[in-house]
């Protein structure tokens, strides 16, 4: 086997448009903890670098659909994913953001080196355009009904329901999500990978040299090279993201796959000024944390792209996870399906290992699993409270009634003691070999090993009846049950640190070196113990049934928003007169701006063809004043005048209210006429 000089490992960025869930932890970030903890406590030279993907259309739609900007929706959420990332003893050394300058200049020189080295071919392609809007319609702002299933709300790159991969022209009936109207077909330029000229390689490397690759990651990616591959366009039409650095380029920027890859390699430049010795080494081993769904980016396009640049070393591994559903439902963030992690840190404060145990015994390594609430109640009872704690506070408690909480020597050892302390190096070889082959749930079933062990010689050897008869005995059980404690301290430190932490703490030791891990003899006879405390609570039904319920509710809203919403019934009839008094003019928005201290309203300065006036509308929760300018909506224009907020307002834009959700829309007429056009 090779043998590496460091490694450098990296765990999928998370995009910053919502939190983390507990499908992420277990997928990647939980087994990702372990795999550098344990290699930080073997002393190995290791970074680890992590950071939010604040970039791609999901987050421009929706700061879009909240009324703010891409910038405020990253800020929001980068924080809210570190801070609780930070709370679970996630241990990175940096957690950065794609927004970075370091980042962009990165990402950037990253394209114009492939650019000038000719390792991109351009393409002119037809895509959907927003003839209102006067944008293209990248991925995601195209939706329309799935030629697969039906469903009425797939998107332009995939259909959520039936799990299709899409393009924008599969969708039937495509309406863009930003006027809703239809798109169009237009002209647009962009640069493309051509991963077809790095097949060979591809094939060479992953299938011929990487054969110890994780079944389901190796099948992937052979499936991939099968199909044979495609050029990938690497640009889009976009204004949120890294500008394409091409003189020409304006208004394209990268795609979001393209430079959130390289934001590991900005990430190790923010942490280190060494961090080409991490990238460039061929003796580094670089290990990349992923989820299923991401196989193909880190496993072909990364190394395609890190390949066409040159210099930089390419994955050693790739132990991508499958998917953890939650209460035999796939997880989803739309669908509010989930276990969010700053919420369950709120509900279950001081129980951060609780949830890494569950998460890791339970993990996703060869199929998806299911996360149940009622499994997480028992793991934690059966096995934390009953296995783990209950070991650990009756070796304790029963050094401090017997021996003043002092370690006492041992005796002679009898088979039996032999036996079980020739267990301890046994179990840490097994240890070790799960770690370093990504089988973290058999790791931590060898940690908990120790704990298993030590109960089941305590039952065995039953001190507290033997201490009467004979007191020498005794001092030899806990002898070695400490031993078997102190070993346990340190091998769930990589699963459970906050326990691990306790524990040392119980002992009064400093942290021993893993290079004790196994020994009859990390704590000397003599040694006084620090106070007993519990390190698990039992958790009852109820906590249970409220996260049960917490559930429910949400799949009953969800349910509520889906259901087809009512449509208003139709109102008394009017007479023609009273509609001819109804004065509806096209009129263009000329200026636009937030009214202050106000969620709701804009101050609206439009040109009706006769005069310009001020309007007073409530869709601040819809468009940002900067969409409306130039926009042509149609107004009431002979509306009594009304003060709004200190302005008076003269008449009022006119807007439809969808049904199902109660988002309004402006309505603008379908070409364009000149202002002052009259609606009859
Ligand atoms: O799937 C995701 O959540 C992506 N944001 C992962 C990006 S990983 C890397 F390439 F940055
Ligand atoms: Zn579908």
């Amino acid at each position: 086997m090779k043998e590496f000089k460091r490694y450098l490992v990296t765990s999928a960025l998370p995009y910053a448009n919502g939190p983390v869930h507990i499908g992420h932890l277990a997928g990647v970030y939980i087994p990702s903890d372990i795999y550098v903890r344990y290699l930080r406590l073997r002393g190995r030279d290791v970074v680890w670098v992590c950071g939010s993907d604040e970039h791609g259309v999901p987050i421009t739609i929706k700061a879009r659909a909240e009324g703010v900007t891409p910038q405020d929706i990253v800020d929001k959420y980068n924080a809210v994913i570190k801070e609780s990332f930070h709370e679970l003893g996630i241990s990175f050394d940096i957690y950065s953001r794609t927004t970075s300058p370091v980042h962009a200049q990165t990402a950037s020189a990253f394209f114009r080196t492939l650019y000038d080295k000719g390792e991109f071919t351009e393409q002119t392609t037809m895509q959907y355009f927003d003839p209102e809007a006067g944008v293209f319609l990248a991925d995601r702002y195209v939706t329309g009904t799935c030629p697969h299933c039906q469903n009425e709300r797939a998107y332009g790159d995939q259909c959520e329901k039936c799990g299709s991969t899409l393009n924008p022209t599969d969708l039937i009936q495509p309406r863009s999500t930003i006027t809703g109207g239809a798109p169009v077909m237009k002209e647009t330029t962009h640069w493309y990978l051509p991963l077809d000229r790095h097949e060979g390689f591809l094939r060479d490397w992953i299938l011929e040299c990487h054969k110890e690759w994780k079944a389901n990651v190796y099948g992937q990616c052979k499936s991939w090279l099968d199909l044979g591959l495609q050029p990938r366009a690497v640009s889009r039409d976009l204004d949120w993201g890294i500008p394409v650095p091409v003189e020409g380029a304006e208004g394209k920027v990268l795609y979001v796959w393209f430079d959130a890859p390289i934001g590991y390699i900005s990430a190790t430049k923010e942490l280190t000024p060494d961090w080409e010795k991490y990238w460039k080494d061929p003796q580094t081993k670089l290990v990349h944390f992923i989820g299923k769904d991401n196989i193909v980016f880190h496993c072909i396009v990364f190394p395609a792209m890190l390949r066409a640049h040159g210099g930089f070393i390419l994955p050693e591994n790739v132990p991508a996870n499958e998917f953890l559903n939650l209460e035999s439902d796939k997880i989803s963030t739309s669908r509010n399906w989930a276990v969010w992690l700053h919420e369950y840190l709120e509900d279950f404060p001081g129980k951060q290992d609780v949830l890494r145990y569950v998460l890791c015994a339970n993990a996703p390594e060869t199929k998806d699993n299911d996360f149940t609430w009622k499994d997480f109640q028992a793991r934690n009872n059966n096995e934390l409270v009953a296995v783990l704690g209950n070991f650990v506070n009756r070796a304790l408690v029963l050094t401090g009634k017997y021996f003043d909480g002092a370690i006492p020597a041992a005796g002679s050892l009898t088979d039996q003691d032999r036996d079980v302390l020739a267990e301890l190096p046994r179990l840490r070889t097994s240890l070790e070999e799960n770690i370093e082959q990504y089988r973290f749930r058999e790791a931590l079933r060898d940690a908990m090993a120790f704990a298993r062990l030590g109960n089941k010689y305590l039952a065995d050897t039953e001190p507290w009846k033997v201490y009467k008869d004979d007191p020498g005995r005794v001092a030899t059980i806990l002898n070695v049950s400490l031993q078997i404690t102190a070993n346990l301290a340190v091998a769930i430190e990589p699963f459970m640190p906050f326990t691990a932490a306790k524990l040392l703490g119980m002992l009064a030791l400093d942290k021993p070196s893993w290079e004790t891990l196994g020994s009859a003899e990390i704590i000397p006879a003599g040694h006084r113990l620090g106070t007993p405390e519990l390190l698990f609570e039992k958790i009852e039904d109820a906590e249970i049934e409220r996260q049960l319920q917490k559930l429910a509710d949400a799949r009953k809203s969800n349910e509520e928003g889906n259901r087809e919403a009512a449509v208003e019934p139709q109102k008394g009839s009017i007479a023609f007169e009273d509609f001819g008094r109804m004065d509806i003019r096209v009129a263009t928005v000329m200026e636009a701006e937030k009214i202050a201290k106000t969620k709701k309203l804009l101050r609206l300065k439009i040109d009706t063809g006769f005069d310009k006036r001020e309007i007073v509308s409530g869709i601040a929760e819809y468009y940002t004043p900067e969409e409306l300018v130039g926009r042509q909506v149609l107004v009431l224009v002979n509306l009594e005048p009304r003060e709004l907020k200190g302005v008076l307002s003269q008449g009022m834009i006119l807007m439809a209210q969808d049904p199902a959700t109660g988002r309004l829309t402006l309505m603008s007429p379908a070409s364009r006429v000149g202002p002052g056009a009259v609606v009859k």
